[in-house]
């Protein structure tokens, strides 16, 4: 379908001819019917490590706190209430497991149970509570979690600091002064999730969470690549995205991201986990879909995780967007993302481009030509 250069003019599309563009969104959602269960908010990440004690160490500099450790499992909390957050077990190989996902009610518990065929079980992990185990397309699992006692917050700062403005001074007769130390995580704001088939993966994730596109990214021929899913907490604002997935030839985790007051945490976080010789990946910038000020980090296992503060927040009747698939699109300051997030010939790739099915080809070759732009030449 050709469409006229006047209707194609969006950020990114002078990149292309005119024949090769179709507009973002003009390949139509398939939304579903009812879901399964509405999450309402994240409740914890879980991967399994060879060395606790170590990924520990990095997890206290990077802003948790040990909520309970066995020989076999260390439960990190965040400074909010819940009871935990991260969830790291033991195992010879790094690897993703899944995440937890809060339930309003009860009822929605025992619906989400009779509805996939999965057993209430309790959860046996600090703050108790009961939940689903679901296991997603590739694998991954989806705990769907009702009824976990919540702690009281820990003490941090939660007070915006006084700014000084060119008309309006603030702070007078006083300086900005944080603390150099970790940056206080208050809870688990989301994941990205590379899978092996974008449009069943999507499809599933929407059914068992209730997940709403917020924003949808799209190859130059319309079709979706990438998609930033929030929770549906009807008039309630929720996250810009909480689960994002995004079609590749490997599948498993590409980071997840934790809640943190502000900037001024995030920077002094910075210097408190460079002091501590921790690896750096990316930041400190802020995103364009989500607005995040970010701030990237590899653990000792080699996983991203990410800091991030003032994000955008959308209740259900916000309509999703559609926008073209482009590097320059994930941020709007801040230096470019690094060569290892950038997309790289792996074997994985090259077998999939050589024996994989014409659509998985086409899926390959859009999502690495329209990560391949050069989108601000000026900063290399
Ligand atoms: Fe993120």
């Amino acid at each position: 379908m050709s469409h006229p250069i006047d209707q194609i003019a969006y950020p990114g599309s002078d990149q292309y001819s005119a024949a090769e563009l179709a507009v973002p969104g003009s390949i139509k959602l398939e939304l579903g019917a009812e879901p399964v269960a509405r999450a309402t908010n994240t409740a914890y990440i879980m991967f399994q490590v060879p060395d606790l004690q170590k990924q520990k160490s990095f997890l206290q500099d990077f802003g948790l706190v040990e909520a309970s450790q066995s020989e076999q499992t260390l439960y990190m909390r965040g400074y909010g209430a819940d009871p935990y957050i991260y969830v790291a077990h033991q195992g010879s190989e790094a690897k993703f497991i899944g995440a937890g996902f809060v339930l309003e009610s009860e009822e929605e518990l025992n619906r989400a149970s009779i509805e996939t065929g999965k057993p209430i079980e309790d959860t046996g992990t600090p703050g108790g509570g009961r939940r689903v185990r679901l296991t997603d397309p590739d694998g991954f699992l989806v705990d769907l979690v009702f009824g976990r006692e919540m702690t009281g917050p820990l003490d941090t700062r939660r007070d915006p600091l006084p700014a000084n403005l060119p008309g309006k001074k603030n702070r007078v007769n006083k300086g900005v002064r944080t603390k150099l130390a970790p940056s206080a995580i208050e809870r688990f704001g989301h994941y990205v999730l590379m899978v092996s088939d974008f449009d069943q993966s999507w499809a599933w994730y929407r059914k068992h969470l209730g997940l709403l596109p917020t924003d949808v990214l799209c190859s130059a021929t319309g079709r979706p690549l990438l998609a930033f899913n929030r929770l549906d907490k009807g008039s309630e604002p929720a996250d810009h995205h909480t689960v994002v997935l995004a079609g590749g030839p490997e599948v498993g985790i590409m980071h997840s991201a934790f809640e943190t007051f502000d900037q001024d945490a995030i920077g002094q976080g910075q210097q408190f986990l460079k002091m501590k010789g921790w690896k750096h990946f990316w930041g400190i910038g802020r995103h364009i879909l989500g607005s995040q000020i970010f701030d990237y980090w590899l653990d000792p296992h080699g996983f991203e995780v990410e800091h991030y503060a003032d994000g955008d927040v959308f209740d259900d009747a916000h309509a999703t967007g559609y926008h073209l698939l482009d590097r320059g699109g994930l941020w709007a300051w801040g230096n470019d993302v690094p060569d290892a997030m950038k997309p790289k010939p792996t074997l994985k790739m090259l077998i999939a481009l050589l024996f994989g099915s014409s659509d998985k080809r086409k899926v390959l070759f859009e999502m690495k030509k329209a990560m391949d732009r050069v989108p601000r030449p000026w900063l290399k």
